[in-house]
């Protein structure tokens, strides 16, 4: 019944175009998230569903019922759309108790009794582990404590659908980490479906049945995690997830199979053109040359950094190219020319 379903999402604010024409399916049950940069539309597109923008074009429908059509003039109010939204800023009063705050929805669309409204609150309170602090203030409560409040209230507005637009993002890392559990777990427990709108790459694959990469208005590429990480579709979600080494092709075999990216040697690729581009990530680099290698090159190490149990190498080419290594902190690098190596399994190859 919870299924959302996107089609041909356009918004364009001030004659500047923000969406265009976004197609999204949306399985009930599932937990999808928007990922992308600032700016390129994943607020736009959670308020489109939510009801708190009008589309410029385009349809979205929460289950058996349309909310919107532009084609036809019609749109459900966003208190008809039952949806929960919970925003980065709480958004919760501070002249209100959490209680109240979490029932303020309800409330004011007269939804169930005044008991059903209590009832509804104190089980949203008790999920979100808040039920010992129900008559507390905002200012009362830590950061994290009001962020549990928002959760609690996007809960009890959501009939089966939640929103959630980077609500993370104002916690320190430690509590971040330990609250999108929480919300997975709330995701789980409540049977939701939820779109979850962040920019953080790390948060968006821990929580995430599937991913959906944004840019500029227009989806990019939609996966699991473990697909949108071992495949990146492009040069643009490489290095937005996190490939460090991104090297254009310059030099190809006339079979596609071997050749070069600057002084990168490569072997055993398929189909590859001049103009792609090789993709690796920090962690997959070797020292020394290996019979598996798909791509060679001699490097100088010329900075480090430590990082916990790994050591950030950066390695310069003969001509200039920057390299990315991360190695085990324990092995000794010589500061010195040396050939390092990746295997074919590590290798991403880019089209242009
Ligand atoms: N109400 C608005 N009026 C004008 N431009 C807007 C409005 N809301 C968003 N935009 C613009 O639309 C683009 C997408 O914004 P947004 O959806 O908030 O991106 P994101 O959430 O991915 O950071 C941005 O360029 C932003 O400046
Ligand atoms: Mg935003």
């Amino acid at each position: 019944m919870g299924q959302i379903l996107i089609e041909g999402l356009e918004k364009t604010f001030n004659s500047t175009r923000v969406l265009h024409g976004l197609d999204l399916h949306i399985k009930e049950g599932e937990f999808v998230t928007l990922l992308g940069p600032s700016g390129c539309g994943k607020t736009t597109t959670l308020r489109c569903v939510a009801g708190l923008e009008t589309p410029t074009s385009g349809r979205i429908s929460i289950g058996p019922q349309k909310v919107v059509d532009t084609a036809r003039a019609a749109s459900v109010p966003a208190h008809k759309r039952r949806v929960g939204m919970v925003f980065q800023s709480y958004a919760i009063w501070p002249h209100m108790s959490a209680l109240s705050n979490v029932t303020f929805p309800l409330k004011r669309h007269k939804q169930g009794t005044r008991a059903e409204q209590k009832a509804a609150a104190e089980r949203a309170l008790d999920a979100v582990g808040m039920s010992a602090y129900a008559n507390r203030y905002p200012h009362e409560l830590s950061g994290g404590q009001q962020q549990r409040i928002a959760l609690a209230r996007g809960l009890v507005a959501a009939g089966e659908v939640m929103l959630y637009d980077e609500p993370l993002s104002n916690l320190d890392a430690k509590l971040r980490v330990k609250m999108r559990d929480e919300v997975r777990r709330l995701h789980n427990e409540f049977e939701h479906t939820s779109i979850y709108v962040t920019h953080d790459q790390e948060e968006a694959f821990a929580i995430s049945d599937r991913v959906v990469i944004m840019n500029g208005g227009r989806i990019e590429q939609a996966g699991t995690p473990r697909e949108i990480f071992s495949a990146p579709s492009s040069r643009y979600v490489a290095d937005f997830i996190g490939y460090e080494n991104i090297l254009e092709i310059d030099q190809v075999s006339p079979d596609g199979t071997s050749g070069s990216a600057g002084e990168l040697q490569f072997t055993g690729l398929d189909g590859a053109q001049k103009g792609d581009a090789i993709a690796f990530r920090s962690g997959v680099l070797r020292t020394g040359p290996a019979a598996d290698a798909a791509v060679v090159f001699e490097g100088t190490p010329t900075r480090h950094a430590y990082i916990g149990d790994e050591t950030m190498l950066h390695l310069v080419t003969a001509s200039g190219t920057d390299i990315v290594a991360r190695i085990p902190v324990d092995q000794e690098v010589p500061v010195q020319p040396q050939t390092f190596n990746v295997a074919r399994r590590d290798i991403v190859l880019l089209r242009a």
